[in-house]
């Protein structure tokens, strides 16, 4: 979790308003690209939820669990927990009967959520929120606003970064409502990922040197799963030479495992943009992130909306609306991504550096390939 301080303290303080019987001040949406530990952060919370001194019920759900409105309700509000609540208990929970009967008898998802929820705290997990039914997020971003008036109750969802659009056509009005609650997970600080690297390995007295670290940050590009990789790189070497002090010497001889795996990493993503009919695209804008291999969120290497448009014109993309097109699709993959949240100059992100040289030097590959064959 290192690196993430911000993000777990937004969401503890909400963890504390649920324990003390109120709904937090705002839902949380957490937006990343894939591999930046948006799964890693929702799980951290439900085990918060789960060990809270006050019992605070977590529920963690994917958009499979709750395909359409049946099962949303299944899912929150499942007959055996509303059993529990039949009108003649209802003094006892403190709901009010004629609120019971105004919600249907637990019949409207919002009045059965209520109704749990005035019993004990609920959190909603839902991952993966960029695939999930516009139909199911419309009831379900609806219900969270309803219950949270009266209940503690709330939402959290992860997903991409095609997330805010699929959110926005949902319900337009939920921005406004979430204020503080939008957090983008992206790469970490250079610091951070020296720390997520050496830590694991000093809990076992093992120690890396200095220049060793600083050639393994730079690899893993500040990439969470990368360094994940690298941390796993790192221990592999200790097991195998028995030494407690790692150097340069044995990074070097992690790194051609570490290659492969990580172009290996890069073909999927390739195919991916390729899929997508974006290649060109990608190809195009790449060079504008070059300058962002080492420190994220350095706005003076970070690209606008109008570099961004400029680039895919002058790879032959004509008409604005196929830019646009091609701009979102990139987002949507998080090969580029607008962290959330920026007041206008809107500035990019790279998803991860190095997959952008990957990508043009592929493509140059592809290109001199075809001239060959002619
Ligand atoms: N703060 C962190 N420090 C170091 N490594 C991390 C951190 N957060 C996550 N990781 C590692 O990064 C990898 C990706 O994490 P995770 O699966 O949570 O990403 P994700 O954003 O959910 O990706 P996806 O969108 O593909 O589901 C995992 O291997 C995880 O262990
Ligand atoms: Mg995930």
């Amino acid at each position: 979790m290192t690196g993430r301080e911000e993000e777990q303290s937004v969401l503890s303080r909400c963890l504390a308003a649920l324990a003390n019987g109120k709904a937090p001040p705002h839902d949380v949406v957490l937006v990343g690209p894939c591999g930046n530990g948006k799964t890693v952060l929702l799980n951290w919370f439900a085990a918060a939820c789960r060990t809270s001194r006050k019992r605070v019920d977590v529920l963690t759900l994917t958009p499979s669990d709750v395909s359409d409105r049946q099962a949303l309700m299944a899912a929150l509000a499942p007959r055996r927990v509303l059993a529990r609540l039949l009108p003649r208990k209802i003094a006892i929970t403190s709901v009010g009967s004629a609120e019971w009967a105004a919600s249907g008898g637990g019949r409207s998802l919002a009045g059965a959520l209520t109704a749990r929820c005035r019993r004990r705290p609920l959190a909603v997990l839902l991952d993966e929120a960029h695939t999930l039914d516009i139909e199911v997020g419309s009831a379900l971003l609806n219900a969270s606003q309803q219950v949270r008036g009266a209940a503690p109750f709330m939402l959290v969802l992860a997903g991409t970064p095609g997330l805010p659009r699929h959110l926005d056509a949902m319900d337009a009005s939920f921005w406004g409502r979430l204020a503080d609650g939008l957090l983008g997970i992206g790469r970490l600080s250079l610091s951070a990922t020296k720390e997520a690297l050496t830590k694991p390995l000093l809990a076992h007295d093992v120690s890396v040197d200095a220049d060793a670290l600083a050639m393994t940050a730079e690899h893993s590009q500040c990439y969470p799963y990368f360094i994940q990789l690298w941390g796993d790189a790192l221990w592999k070497q200790h097991l195998a030479t028995g030494v407690s002090r790692l150097k340069v010497g044995h990074v070097a001889a992690a790194l051609p495992h570490l290659n492969a795996r990580v172009t290996s990493y890069y073909q999927g993503r390739f195919a991916e943009l390729e899929a997508s009919g974006l290649i060109t695209a990608a190809r195009a804008v790449a060079p504008l992130f070059q300058a962002q291999a080492q420190a994220q969120a350095d706005s003076s290497v970070s690209p606008s909306n109008q570099e961004i448009d400029a680039a895919l014109a002058s790879a032959g993309i004509e008409a604005e609306r196929d830019r646009f097109r091609a701009r979102e699709g990139l987002n949507d993959l998080g090969y580029i991504w607008r962290p959330p949240g920026q007041l206008p100059p809107v500035l990019w992100q790279a998803g991860i550096p190095s997959l952008m040289t990957h990508v043009l030097a592929h493509a140059h590959a592809e290109r001199s390939r075809a001239r060959e064959i002619r």
